[in-house]
Formats: structure tokens, C-alpha cells, sequence
């Protein structure tokens, strides 16, 4: 992923700016004449984004320089997606581009899903790729690393069946005011279409005491606001004999002092209870945001992708959410055109979509992905019928987004400086439901700065405002 860490410097303040300068120099230290370079580029996910900060980090302790092209690196990574058809045809156009660095003595690595998934098959399709490695095996990539640096043209790692977490001493941060921590690995839950439990291994929790270690240094180096992730972040089972619920891990993160927004993604309806809207209830600290793919608001097609609740299970949970004392906004992702989706289901999505009124929506078309049970199945929606059922569920989504950001002009909400606005003189920021809002603000603002901004206006997708004090 590449960075300027210089660039970010100049915009940081107070401890977040001594945490990056910290950072910097563990960087900086390293550039000896003769060091080894990497690029490293991430597709996908914010599990994968933040895999890469951490396979930056143990680069980075290793000795490795980052560089911001392919050309200057020694070492180049590219840490991949396969969750979709497009997203693998993506990567492989990247690796066809590093063709021409065939025989000039460059390391050529596939890290991530779609590693996992082709495995070794890379050493024949793409011969100028040097290691391969699955995101459960990332513990080994030091000992991967020693191989290539020892002669060895082509490494792998890429089992499955582990029970170990990607731990690292160092995590180079790439985000100046969030700071990520996975709690939780892997997946076992199996729905018909997805790749992620072939690519990621089973469902594999940190143990609590090394999750909250992790959230007090962060706080210690100035961050504020931090994100649990999890491919199903609130399947979280404590690993150690302490056995906290993910509702209290969530509590306790936000008890750290100096944390003052927890965030966790992504959430799966068939563990999301009480509890968890209890603890956003009772805790200001934690943010008034839920992420909770819905994929269909058919019954059946949910049946068919194994989701393992109906559409009546999943409207509880939401009434579960809407019934919180304070506003918790709700988001979703859903699939359409999922092999066998009728006119009806689809319509069925639709009216659930207006009954919940969700506050953002991943909208996705079906892709057929090697390994999984729905590849096989009949009854294949047209790609015309995608597109089609695709278009008329972003537009309805935006409608209902408009709307209810237009509820909002005129309100106050407190949001935390994250970088300046496309436009001059304007800054972004977020609000604790995750609302980015573009402002003015005659005084100075700095990156990290929690600020109160008046709602002036709404589009769909963003609100703007200026600041109120
Ligand atoms: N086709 C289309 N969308 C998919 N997703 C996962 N697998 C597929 C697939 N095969 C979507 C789901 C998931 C999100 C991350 O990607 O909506 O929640
Ligand atoms: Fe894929 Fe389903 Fe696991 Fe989400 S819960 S990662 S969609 S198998």
C-alpha cells in the first residue's frame, strides 16, 4: 500500500503526530544503503487493509524499505481479493503488467484470498511469481521471507487448518486517526455463495487480554477511535479461560482511557443479540453504527444461501436496534440475482429494504466463486436481469438515503476530523453513525480534532456543514 508518510506528517498533530513520527522513524532507521525494498498494494476488504499494515510491519522489522512503485521495489506485493470474479480478474491484469519484470531479479509475492485460492497454480499461470501465501499462514510469512532471501525462487504457504492469529510486534498504520485490531479470523459459516471460509480458514478469536493490550498502546500512541474486525466480528469467542462476550470486549474497549469511539465490522445477524445493543446503549463511547449484511429479503433465496435466518428473524433485529434508546444507524449488503431469485424475491428485497430504511447499502450481482455450493446451482439469473435488478436497488437506496440525511439538516453532531475535503478549504470528518461530513470552519482544524458540525445540507451519500463552535 503505498504512503507518504511525510505527506500525512505535515497534517497530523499531538500524540497522533509523535505516534506516525515514532513510525517514521523505525521506517527511516531502516534505510541503509544496500536495504531491501517493497511495494505492496492491497485489494478487497478492510480485513485485507489491515492484513497489509501488518505484513508492512514485519517487512519493516525485517529490515525492508517501503517504496511507492513496483519499479523501485525488490520485493513487490500484492495483497489480493477473490470475494468477486472482477476483483480476481483485477489482480491477475496487475500480475500480467509484472510480466516485463521476469528475469530482473525482483520478488514477485500473491498474498491474500485469492493466494489461497489458486495456490500454487500461480507458479504455472503466472511463472514470474515468487511466493504465495494464504491469509491463515501469515505467521509464516518471516520464515517464507528467509527462503526467497535464501535463494529459493518459489515459496508457499497455504494451509487452512490452523488455529493460530496473525500476531505481529509491528503494525505500520496506515490510517492516521482509526486504528484497526482483527479479533477475529476466519469464518465458519458456510453461506452457499462466498469464498471467504475456503480463503480464510475457520473462525479462529484473540484472546481477550491480548485484544485490550492492543487497544491501550493504540490509545497510548494517540489514537481515539478504533475498529474491531472480524469477517463475523460479533461471533467473537474469547480464547482465553476469561471467556468475555463480544458485547463485554466491546464495553472494556471503551472503558481504555483515551478511547473515546469503538467501531466493529462486520456483524452477522444470527449472533447479533440483545446484549451488543444493550452495551451501545449504555456506553457513549461505543459508536451508533451496526453493519449487518441482510443479502436478501427472501426467505427462501436466504434458505438457498445458507444464511441461516429468515427475513422475519433479521426485521427482529432490527426492531431489536430500532428500539435503542439512542438512534443507531444501520447498513447493510445485499446480493442480487442470486441463482433461482425470482421477480418476487427480488421484490421481496425491495420491501424490506423500505421497511428497514437502511442508512448505506453494499449492493452486489451474484458471482459464481470456485468452491462453493451456489456455483453449482440452477436457474442462473441473466447478467441483463443483474444489471437491471442491480440498477433499480441502488436507485431505491439512494432515495431512501437522501431522505434520511435531509432529516438531518440543521442538527449538530460531534465529528472527527479524518483529512481535508476535495474541495478547498473544506475538511472531512465522520460522525459517530459513520456519516462523512464535509465542513468549513473558520478556525483551524487538525487532523483527529473532535469537533461540533452544524448539518447544512445533504446529498446522498455525504452531509455538509460548518462547524458550530
Ligand atoms: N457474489 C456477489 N457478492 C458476494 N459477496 C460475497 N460473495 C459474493 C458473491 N459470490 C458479497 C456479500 C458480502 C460482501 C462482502 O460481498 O454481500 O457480505
Ligand atoms: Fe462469507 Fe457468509 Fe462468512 Fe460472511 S458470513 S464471510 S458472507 S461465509
Amino acid at each position: 500500500m503505498a504512503t507518504n508518510f511525510d505527506v500525512r506528517l505535515e497534517t497530523l498533530t499531538g500524540r497522533a503526530a509523535q505516534a506516525f513520527a515514532s513510525t517514521r522513524l523505525d521506517d527511516s532507521a531502516n534505510i541503509v544503503s544496500g536495504a531491501r525494498t517493497f511495494y505492496l498494494e492491497t485489494f478487497g476488504c478492510q480485513m485485507n487493509d489491515h492484513d497489509s499494515e501488518k505484513v508492512a510491519g514485519v517487512l519493516l522489522r525485517r529490515g525492508y524499505r517501503q517504496v511507492e512503485t513496483p519499479a523501485e521495489a525488490q520485493l513487490v506485493l500484492y495483497n489480493t481479493c477473490s470475494i468477486r470474479e472482477k476483483a480476481a480478474q483485477k489482480v491477475f491484469a496487475r500480475l500480467g503488467d509484472m510480466k516485463i519484470m521476469q528475469g530482473t531479479g525482483k520478488w514477485i509475492g500473491v498474498l491474500g484470498c485469492l493466494a489461497q485460492q489458486e495456490g500454487e497454480e500461480f507458479f504455472e499461470r503466472t511463472p514470474w511469481v515468487n511466493l504465495v501465501c494464504g491469509s491463515a499462514s501469515y505467521r509464516k510469512l518471516p520464515a517464507l521471507l528467509a527462503e526467497l532471501e535464501a535463494g529459493n525462487s518459489r515459496v508457499a504457504g497455504l494451509d487452512t487448518d490452523t488455529d493460530e492469529t496473525f500476531e505481529t510486534e509491528l503494525t505500520r498504520r496506515d490510517n492516521p486517526v482509526r486504528a484497526y485490531i482483527t479479533i477475529i479470523e476466519g469464518c465458519d459459516k458456510s453461506c452457499s455463495y462466498c469464498v471467504v471460509p475456503f480463503t480464510r480458514g475457520p473462525e479462529r478469536s484473540r484472546a481477550s487480554a491480548a485484544v485490550l493490550e492492543e487497544v491501550r498502546q493504540l490509545a497510548d500512541s494517540g489514537f481515539t477511535e478504533i475498529q474491531f474486525l472480524g469477517q463475523t466480528v460479533n461471533s467473537y469467542r474469547d480464547s482465553s479461560p476469561r471467556r468475555m462476550s463480544f458485547a463485554e470486549l466491546l464495553v472494556a474497549a471503551a472503558g481504555v482511557a483515551g478511547i473515546r469511539r469503538v467501531r466493529f465490522t462486520t456483524s452477522h445477524p444470527r449472533d447479533f443479540g440483545r446484549d451488543i445493543v444493550e452495551a451501545i446503549e449504555a456506553t457513549p463511547q461505543l459508536c451508533d453504527h451496526v453493519h449487518l449484511p441482510v443479502q436478501s429479503g427472501s426467505t427462501r433465496v436466504l434458505s438457498a444461501m445458507r444464511r441461516t435466518y429468515s427475513r422475519y428473524e433479521y426485521l427482529d433485529k432490527v426492531a431489536l436496534l430500532k428500539s435503542a434508546r439512542r438512534p443507531i444507524s444501520m447498513t447493510t449488503d445485499i446480493i442480487v440475482g442470486f441463482p433461482g431469485e425470482t421477480e418476487s424475491d427480488f421484490d421481496e428485497t425491495l420491501t424490506l429494504m423500505d421497511a428497514v430504511q437502511f442508512d448505506g447499502a453494499f449492493t452486489f450481482s451474484f458471482s459464481p466463486r470456485p468452491n462453493t455450493d451456489a456455483q453449482h446451482l440452477p436457474d442462473a439469473v441473466s447478467e441483463e436481469e443483474k444489471a437491471i435488478r442491480l440498477a433499480v436497488l441502488m436507485q431505491r437506496q439512494r432515495e431512501i438515503q437522501q431522505k434520511r440525511n435531509d432529516a438531518l439538516v440543521g442538527e449538530t453532531f460531534e465529528v472527527l476530523a479524518d483529512g481535508a475535503s476535495r474541495r478547498e478549504g473544506q475538511w472531512a470528518g465522520r460522525t459517530s453513525s459513520n456519516r462523512v461530513v464535509n465542513f468549513t470552519s473558520a478556525a483551524p482544524v487538525a487532523l483527529g480534532e473532535y469537533l461540533q458540525v452544524r448539518i447544512t445540507k445533504a446529498g446522498p451519500n455525504s452531509l455538509v456543514g460548518e462547524r458550530a463552535i
